[in-house]
């Protein structure tokens, strides 16, 4: 009975703190989140350094599904996994701010 509570405990703990939250280590992402995307230009930027990982659609492979639309994650968020890296995601902070806009812009109208 003792040992039920310290492992309820646990996982309710565990539930409360969620996921990590993503930290921008290089104080871009609001930057970025604050400029308009070109579509049509982050179409190659992001088929250059995403799409082999996450699909040309979104949908997933070796990287994540990022379908639809980035799994709900705001611009700024999206920014944040960029450009600091996520899990098993390395960081492309060699992007610059606007072709991050600018891939972000592709997939919220190619990802749905
Ligand atoms: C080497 C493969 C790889 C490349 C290249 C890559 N990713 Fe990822 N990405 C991943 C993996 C794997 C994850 C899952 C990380 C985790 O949460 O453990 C991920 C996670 C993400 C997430 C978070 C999704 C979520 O729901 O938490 C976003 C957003 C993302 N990637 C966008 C991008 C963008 C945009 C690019 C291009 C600039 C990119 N990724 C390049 C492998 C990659």
């Amino acid at each position: 009975m003792r040992t039920l509570v310290v492992i309820v405990t646990i996982v309710v703990a565990g539930l409360a703190c969620g996921p990590a939250p993503r930290v921008d280590r290089t104080g871009r992402a609001d930057t970025v989140a604050a400029l308009t995307g070109d579509a049509a230009a982050g179409k190659a930027v992001y088929d250059a350094n995403c799409g082999g990982c996450h699909g040309a659609q979104g949908k997933g492979g070796v990287g994540k599904s990022l379908f639809p639309e980035f799994n709900g994650l705001t611009n700024g968020e999206v920014a944040t996994v960029v450009l600091n890296g996520q899990g098993l995601m390395g960081a492309k902070a060699t992007l610059s701010d606007q072709q991050i806009a600018d891939l972000i812009a592709h997939g919220r109208a190619t990802f749905r």
